[in-house]
């Protein structure tokens, strides 16, 4: 990374590479909704309860390019909800969409993508001749992005971050502001990491709800990691979250079934 952001963008070595990923080939298979049926020793297959997004089945399906997996709602349990909250991990691990490419256009750079996944928007973006840094807690997402010619970064959303207060864009794609299960925290985070001017593209649930959660990452066959706080939030919440954080609506719409948002942190 070079330019407005100085050095400071600069990876450590010992986030350089993920040695177990092995290069893709081909194009991720289409994704099968699976739904695994409930049974009495689902919850006896679980990896070591280590870090959500790393020691659970999300490496694994990053690593294929493809799922089935979900986020398993743990609480607070509602009647009539799905208890399964698929990860679409094909329509991440492919290229940028009509509606991703829309949200590429509205970017100004340097851009920061938090949670950015196996990385298709920040490879966009350097494809496109514009500075962009990935950072995502999973080492298999960085790798990911990496070997698509993105710049990533292992680091949470909620350390310290490369070019705090001078970035042109932070993107939230992705159902990205459940990150922490806090939206408000997360939009006050993020209002201080953009510059004065500049905005936060984020993606809203494209239904109405306002959603604080207990989840984990499971897969098809019920192996699964540790529990860890989730938030989902629909325009209408997360605009609420957004002006007590101090965002400026600038823009809504929606794309192919997706809800998104336009906001801008005041000069
Ligand atoms: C719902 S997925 C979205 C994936 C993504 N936007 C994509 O294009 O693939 C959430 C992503 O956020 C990452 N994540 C979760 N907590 C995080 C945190 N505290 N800081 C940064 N990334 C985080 C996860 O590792 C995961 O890649």
């Amino acid at each position: 990374m070079s330019g407005a952001l100085g050095t400071d963008t600069a990876v450590e070595p010992h986030e350089r590479s993920d040695p177990a990923f092995p290069p893709q080939t081909g194009a991720p298979l289409p994704g099968r909704l699976i739904v695994p049926p409930p049974s009495a020793d689902r919850f006896a297959t679980s990896t070591a309860p280590g870090e959500p997004w790393t020691d659970d089945p999300y490496t694994q399906a990053l690593r294929a390019g493809r799922g089935p997996l979900y986020l398993r709602r743990l609480g607070p349990r509602a009647h009539g909800e799905a208890e399964l909250i698929p990860l679409e991990v094909e329509r991440w691990c492919a290229a940028p969409d009509a509606a991703d490419t829309d949200v590429l256009g509205r970017c100004a750079g340097p851009v920061l993508d938090v949670g950015c996944g196996p990385g298709r928007l920040v490879a966009a973006l350097s494809s496109r001749g514009v500075t962009a840094l990935g950072v995502d807690v999973s080492p298999a997402a960085v790798a990911r992005t990496r070997h698509h010619g993105g710049t990533a970064l292992r680091r949470s959303v909620f350390d310290r971050l490369p070019g705090e207060g001078r970035w042109g864009t932070v993107l939230l794609m992705d159902g990205n502001v459940g990150i922490g299960g806090d939206p408000s925290a997360l939009l006050a985070r993020l209002h201080d990491v953009v510059r004065p001017g500049g905005r936060l593209l984020a993606e809203a649930a494209d239904d109405d709800v306002d959603q604080r959660l207990t989840v984990r990452v499971e897969d098809a066959h019920g192996h699964h990691g540790r529990p860890f706080p989730w938030a989902r939030v629909g325009a209408t919440a997360l605009l609420r979250a957004a002006d007590t954080a101090g965002w400026v609506l600038t823009g809504r719409w929606r794309a192919d079934s997706r809800s998104f948002v336009e906001l801008h942190r005041a000069t």
